[in-house]
């Protein structure tokens, strides 16, 4: 099936999940928005963020999309079950992939989660992680100042290092941590940071390996890969500066993307 996949973040977490997906999905073609403008989701209420994702969903809808993916915990956390439920094509969150690789990763049961206030509040990845495996021993922290300044493009150096090793000292009392999960899809671009922090017998967990891995079956099942072999043009959108946009894309990729286009998806209510 010859129809893109849509992929969507408050801004250019996402991307560490589009990473993986070119990775192992490289036929297939890719819409990508960041909602840059209204970035960070994360402190917003569940309404915000229900409404926010809803306008990009329906923007990525307009693109005769052949399936979703919300590479963004915040807006998985809060929409994934309604999303699922109202469109008719499959939809993917990266918190049920996330907690599985944990639990794969863990080899005491000590797991450690860092996200967005939204996340953490939402509980969803204890949730998760409870289903599959009860009696886990879980910590989690919040760590609202990342998203921001990755937005920024500060991804390492003093200010990186400061701010992870603030926001990282709750974690320090829990010591016996294997395993640690970065809930946000901003924190893959600070690995280096956190690893650093808490110290190389933690194994970080990410979510965008097994997301791209679930992507990938739902394809299989649902028979809907791309069967033509042209190579795939993506498109990525943001309702923020594309200057910015393009400049952290380079970083990510390592090489800049060409399809790179501003859009507004605020429901204008007269
Ligand atoms: N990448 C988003 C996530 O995974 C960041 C949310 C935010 O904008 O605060 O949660």
């Amino acid at each position: 099936m010859n129809k893109p996949i849509g992929v969507i973040d408050s801004g250019v977490g996402g991307l560490t999940v589009v990473h993986e997906l070119m990775r192992q999905l490289p036929k297939e073609r890719l819409i990508y928005l960041g909602d840059t403008i209204r970035c960070p989701y994360g402190p917003r209420t569940p309404e915000e963020i229900r409404e926010f994702t809803w306008e990009m969903v329906e923007f990525l809808l307009t693109k005769d999309i052949k399936m979703l993916v919300i590479a963004c915990n915040t807006a998985t956390a809060y929409t994934l079950e309604e999303l699922q439920e109202k469109l008719s094509i499959p939809v993917v969150g990266v918190i049920q992939p996330g907690a599985r690789a944990a639990i794969k990763s863990t080899l005491n049961n000590h797991v450690g989660i860092i996200g967005t206030v939204g996340t953490i509040h939402s509980n969803a990845y204890g949730i998760a992680l409870n289903t599959i495996k009860p009696n886990l021993h879980i910590t989690s922290v919040a760590c609202p100042t990342f998203v921001p300044m990755v937005e920024r493009g500060v991804l390492s150096g003093k200010e990186a290092e400061v701010t992870v090793e603030d926001a990282l000292l709750p974690l320090k009392q829990f010591i016996e941590m294997d395993t640690l999960i970065l809930g946000c899809t901003h924190y893959p671009l600070l690995k280096d940071v956190v690893q650093q922090v808490v110290g190389p017998q933690v194994t970080l967990i990410s979510s965008s390996e097994e997301t791209a891995r679930e992507t990938s079956t739902i394809l299989e099942i649902n028979q809907m890969f791309n069967e033509q072999n042209e190579p795939c043009h993506h498109q990525f959108y943001t309702t923020g500066d594309v200057e910015i946009f393009t400049s952290l894309t380079k970083r990510i990729f390592n090489s800049s993307i060409d399809n790179l286009k501003s859009v507004s998806i605020e429901k204008v209510i007269i």
